[in-house]
């Protein structure tokens, strides 16, 4: 029965009942009443400490954030550039402008882009907005919620869709409608007109919307998007009057703010203050 072979399994579950209890003193030792190796008094500050601990880092990132919400406005953006200069856009929103006159389909683009984009100038839906004096800023710094002043889309006369449901293009001479960036608190100095030139031998003829392009001051400052919810953007519609000799030629139009102590000469942004598109028209 010495049989070191019998002896070494014989010994073998001796190792693992010892083995068990050790973890079972591990777990919980009666002798010494701990717990894990602690005892309930250690484990308990082990607690308390992680308790204030984290409870002090979520009082200090909530101390943190609520002092930053105070400094922040509801309707400025916090940061902004350093100086406000809009830049302008032109609806429909193509660089190039190019359709057959004769073929409805070719300028359906951008006729349904016009009427989708001047939804919200419809007159009875203007009609709810004031009524604003012209050549004045419509300063309210005070109020809670900002009036907006009309911009009735009837304004934009030939340009308007109303008259000519195809905005020129089934004439060959198409609108383009142009307005600048939303700024928020940007009062635009001097009289702000838009104004377009195409290079060709003889000046393009156009017609402006509102008369010679004027944008009015009674739509500064713009409050915000939360503000001033029914604010709408003025807008100033340029028909191209073009003629059968244009007929067939890429003209490059280019729009100018002017008027006013806003840039448009920037050599690194193209669009601050101006904008440029190409047209072409065939029949
Ligand atoms: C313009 O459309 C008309 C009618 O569809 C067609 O007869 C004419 O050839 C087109 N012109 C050009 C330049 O494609
Ligand atoms: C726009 O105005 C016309 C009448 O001028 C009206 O029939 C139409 O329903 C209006 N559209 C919207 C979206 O209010
Ligand atoms: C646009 O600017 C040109 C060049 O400065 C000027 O000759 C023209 O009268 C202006 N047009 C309008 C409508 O202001």
């Amino acid at each position: 029965m010495s049989n070191p072979a019998m002896s070494t399994k014989e010994e073998k579950p001796e190792e693992q009942k010892g083995n068990q209890s050790s973890w079972k003193d591990f777990l919980y030792n009666p002798r010494t009443g701990e717990f894990i190796g602690r005892t309930a008094s250690s484990w308990a500050l082990i607690l308390l400490f992680y308790v204030v601990f984290y409870g002090f880092l979520a009082g200090m990132f909530t101390l943190t954030m609520w002092v930053m919400l105070q400094t922040l406005d509801d309707n400025t953006p916090k940061y902004r550039d350093r100086v406000s200069n809009p830049g302008l856009v032109i609806r429909p929103k193509f660089m190039d402008i190019m359709f057959n006159r004769s073929d409805p389909l070719k300028y359906k683009q951008y006729v349904q882009h016009l009427e989708s984009f001047l939804q919200p100038y419809n007159d009875t839906e203007q009609e709810k907005n004031d009524l604003c004096m012209y050549g004045e800023y419509t300063v309210q710094d005070q109020e809670e919620v900002k009036r907006a002043c009309q911009f009735k889309r009837s304004l934009l006369g030939e340009c308007s869709g109303l008259v000519d449901s195809s905005f020129g293009y089934a004439q060959g001479k198409p609108c383009v409608l142009v307005k600048m960036n939303r700024i928020i608190g940007l009062k635009p100095g001097g009289d702000p007109t838009i104004n377009c030139t195409s290079k060709r031998e003889s000046d393009l003829a156009m017609e402006y919307y509102p008369s010679e392009g004027r944008i009015d001051k009674m739509y500064f400052p713009y409050y915000g998007k939360k503000a001033h919810k029914s604010y709408v953007q003025p807008l100033v519609a340029v028909q191209l009057l073009l003629t059968r000799e244009d007929y067939g030629k890429e003209l490059s139009v280019e729009c100018k703010l002017r008027g006013t102590d806003l840039r448009n000469d920037d050599d690194r942004d193209k669009f601050l203050g101006r904008v440029t598109f190409r047209v072409k028209v065939t029949e």
